[in-house]
């Protein structure tokens, strides 16, 4: 993820395209860049850190004059974070500049074949690729830039929000996009660009949102013409007036980056997916499992370390991988492994979950797992964090920046990432047959429409929470692959409304926690038809006889719990291996808005941090 702003018009464009992306910066914050044209130079600006370390180094190296530019805040996908990888990106001419985000999966044939027509490149990008690719064919067809976009984007397979301009010709920026947000703000002879409307909000309360498929010429401070890339027929403006205001607009809208990042979950997951699942052909593609596959398959056992959250999705993963690959699987807290002088195999494999990538603990079980001779692969969020580049191998979860200290997306993104990382060995293995694998590939490919659906649920999650804000404890139950969810749910409530709580697997409860339950204590009980149905109303009705108040996360159309729960929240059905990616969805609404109800610093809960770089 990236935030991409543009401005051309009347005023200076320098102070609105820096706003912009500090305002975008949620999107990322590995590097930053800026062109500006000032009437006779192009000058670009770059570097590897926050939108503040442009900042500093822009207005020292370069004039900032001028009345057409972009700029470009990077959250890396191809090419680690450094200046070179930074956006934006010059043709090889020098005429041609441009800001992307997204990705090009089949950069690397179009990069050959212009390394092959002549082109060379500077950085590992895919949006290097792009902007040669625009600058061939403009020269080869003797046509417009917008022409040429067009041409080259029909040439691409991917997602990008671009804006491309041309210093030969600096009264026009072209803009495009599929599968990346692009909005266009109007204003009197003017035109903003971004990746949401945060950046222009104090200059025009007009903006049109580009749909999938869409690229616009915005021209002479006037003109706007939008078309349909594929086809080129013209579309009619549809101009919005945005119900906006500032304060709002740092969280992209929403009150807290942690609800946004809940919402976000849908998109998070479908970009964990993107470029490594081929349903038809039945293949899971990961560079980082393809390239070490004899250490996967020859495994004696995986050992998944990691801490808080990240630890949670390794228990669901232990379900999982033993499930479909059946591969014996241990799961250590970091902080216990690094000092316990494990017993280590050379054909272990170490896994290792981060979202952060940053943290000590794992940081460290990683180094002693290396030592001990394991091949050490790991699964992180922040591109080039100091764990993925201190495992021998990895894969990221493209979940895009997390800023809410309670980790949400993170968690689903890295249990779809284990997910696919399973069924891909499990095939390998000749454990499941060709249509097997299929069935489970087509099922996960409905996730990100069924956590979707599972977010709908945000209203009965309110009147929930105003029901339990005030307890002062809850317990939290689930069996099989949704026991880890339980300990997360409880984690979450813990974590940003500081109500104590316990997750539990169902059936332990009587061997203790059953003592506390009274009429004051919510149980939310994870009973999906799926998983053990049965076992879990019976504890259900264990819970009742001693009333306590039973919260019920069912499945869709659910009769039995529905009787004895005092509430029940639906989720849509799904595979029972993958009910962890919906049920986990009403416990993060739940726990969010008792937070919320509470008037708790929800992104920013007492004594956290979202990166523990100590141990
Ligand atoms: C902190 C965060 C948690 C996170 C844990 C592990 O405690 O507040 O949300 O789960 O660290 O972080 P990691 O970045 O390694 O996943």
């Amino acid at each position: 993820m990236c935030g991409i702003v543009g401005y051309i018009g009347h005023r200076e464009a320098y102070p609105i395209i820096l706003q912009g992306l500090q305002r975008l910066e949620y999107r990322g914050y590995d590097s930053a860049g800026i062109a500006l044209y000032d009437g006779d130079h192009l000058k670009v600006c770059k570097t590897k850190g926050k939108v503040e370390d442009l900042k500093n180094r822009l207005e020292s190296e370069i004039s900032t004059k001028g009345t057409i530019g972009i700029g470009h805040t990077r959250w890396a996908t191809h090419g680690v974070p450094n200046d070179i990888n930074s956006h934006p990106h010059i043709s090889n001419s020098g005429n041609l500049v441009i800001i992307h985000n997204g990705i090009i999966e089949n950069y690397d044939p179009l990069r050959q074949e212009l390394i092959n027509r002549g082109y060379s490149f500077q950085s590992d990008t895919d949006t290097e690729v792009l902007v040669n690719l625009i600058e061939d064919v403009k020269s080869k067809e003797n046509v417009k830039l917008g022409k040429a976009v067009q041409i080259a984007l029909n040439q691409t397979i991917g997602a990008y929000a671009i804006a491309v301009f041309d210093k030969t010709k600096p009264n026009e920026i072209v803009v495009a996009r599929l599968g990346s947000p692009l909005a266009i703000g109007v204003g009197d002879d003017e035109f903003f660009i971004a990746s949401d409307a945060t950046p222009f909000i104090e200059y025009t309360n007009n903006a049109i949102y580009l749909e999938d498929g869409e690229m616009a010429v915005v021209r002479n401070h006037k003109e706007l013409e939008i078309r349909k890339i594929k086809d080129d027929s013209l579309v009619d403006p549809y101009i919005q007036e945005l119900q906006l205001n500032l304060e709002q607009i740092e969280k992209g809208g929403y009150d807290h980056f942690m609800i946004k990042e809940i919402y976000e979950q849908p998109d998070a997951i479908t970009d964990t997916f993107r470029g490594r699942m081929k349903t038809k052909e039945g293949i899971i593609r990961m560079a980082g499992i393809d390239d070490n596959i004899d250490k996967f398959l020859n495994a004696r056992r995986i050992v998944v370390v990691a801490c808080g959250t990240s630890w949670h999705a390794g228990l669901v993963a232990e379900y999982i991988f033993e499930e479909f690959a059946r591969i014996p699987v241990e799961v250590e807290y970091a902080s216990e492994f690094r000092y316990r002088n494990p017993v280590i195999y050379e054909d272990d494999v170490v896994i290792a979950i981060s979202q952060s990538g940053e943290t000590a603990d794992t940081m460290a079980a990683i180094k002693l797992a290396k030592e001990k001779g394991a091949f050490v692969f790991g699964v992180c969020n922040v591109v080039g964090s100091s764990i993925s580049r201190e495992t021998h191998a990895g894969a990221y979860t493209h979940a895009g920046p997390e800023i809410g200290v309670a980790s949400t997306k993170a968690f689903t993104t890295q249990i779809t990432i284990l997910t696919l990382i399973a069924l891909k060995l499990a095939k390998l293995k000749g454990k499941l047959s060709l249509t097997e694998f299929r069935t489970y590939l087509q099922e996960l490919e409905s996730i990100p429409a069924k956590v979707a659906e599972a977010l709908k649920s945000n209203e009965q999650a309110i009147r929930v929470a105003a029901q339990y804000k005030d307890v002062a404890n809850a317990l939290y139950l689930g069996r099989g692959y949704n026991f880890p969810v339980a300990l997360e749910g409880a984690l979450k409530l813990k974590e940003i409304s500081y109500i104590h709580a316990e997750g539990y697997p169902a059936a332990e409860m009587k061997h203790g926690p059953i003592a506390l339950i009274d009429e004051e204590m919510p149980v939310v009980v994870i009973a999906t038809r799926q998983g053990h149905y049965e076992k879990v109303v019976s504890n259900i009705e264990e819970i009742k006889a001693r009333s306590g108040k039973i919260i019920g996360i069912v499945s869709k159309g659910d009769t039995e719990v529905k009787k004895l729960a005092d509430h029940v929240i639906e989720i849509p059905e799904t595979l029972e291996p993958f009910t962890p990616l919906l049920t986990t969805i009403p416990l993060q609404l739940l726990s969010y808005h008792i937070a919320v109800m509470l008037g708790k610093n929800v992104d920013q809960p007492r004594n956290l941090a979202k990166s523990v770089t100590v141990e």
